[in-house]
């Protein structure tokens, strides 16, 4: 499943229904933790990996990690192949992947962000904060009938990290 929003009260109460105690989930996009600290203490029994690339973050989110010893925080642009392929390796599965790159902007970015960390991670639901894609969405009308289950886009295929995955180090600096 795969849940969109933009009001950050609609995004966290999605995750909220979600969730459960032996969840494992990645949260792109965490700031400070506000959101973080209710998704740790939803999954008690589980794991939360927490992302960003804001300096502001990263004390506040080391010092929730004395708080909830269930939590990791890794500074790090998620656009960042390496910084994907970390998480690949302290995860053997993700339950539920969060997106919250600044609601109101780039939805080109968080799809992409999405589509290839979803693709990776397989994760059972996804729920994205943004703006642009709820209004893609919603202004769309599709001609053809191809729909996924879960949270990752299964028609697009199951090879794990994609090769293509490379064209984000050139797309990163442009960015920039
Ligand atoms: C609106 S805030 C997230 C708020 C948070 N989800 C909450 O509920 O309080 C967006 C965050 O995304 C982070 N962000 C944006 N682009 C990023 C990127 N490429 N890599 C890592 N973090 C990023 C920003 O640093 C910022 O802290």
């Amino acid at each position: 499943m795969i849940k969109i929003s933009y009001d950050i009260k609609i995004y966290r109460k999605i995750l909220g229904n979600v969730l459960n105690e032996n969840d494992v989930v990645v949260e792109l996009g965490s700031h400070i933790g506000k959101t973080s600290k209710l998704i740790a203490e939803k999954v008690e029994n589980g794991k939360l990996i927490c992302l960003d690339n804001s300096p502001e973050a990263t004390t506040k989110m080391n010092n929730l990690k004395l708080v909830y010893p269930n939590l990791k925080f890794i500074n790090g642009d998620v656009r960042l192949h390496e910084v994907l392929k970390q998480v690949t390796k302290i995860i053997n599965k993700c339950d539920t992947l969060a997106i919250d790159l600044g609601g109101g902007y780039h939805p080109d970015t968080v799809f992409k962000v999405y589509y290839i960390w979803a693709s990776t991670l397989k994760p059972k639901h996804t729920i994205i904060r943004n703006k642009g894609l709820v209004d893609f969405i919603n202004t769309s009308v599709t001609c053809e009938n191809i729909q996924s289950k879960e949270g990752w886009l299964e028609s697009c295929g199951c090879e794990g990290i994609p090769p293509q995955i490379d064209e984000f180090k050139l797309w990163t600096s442009i960015i920039k």
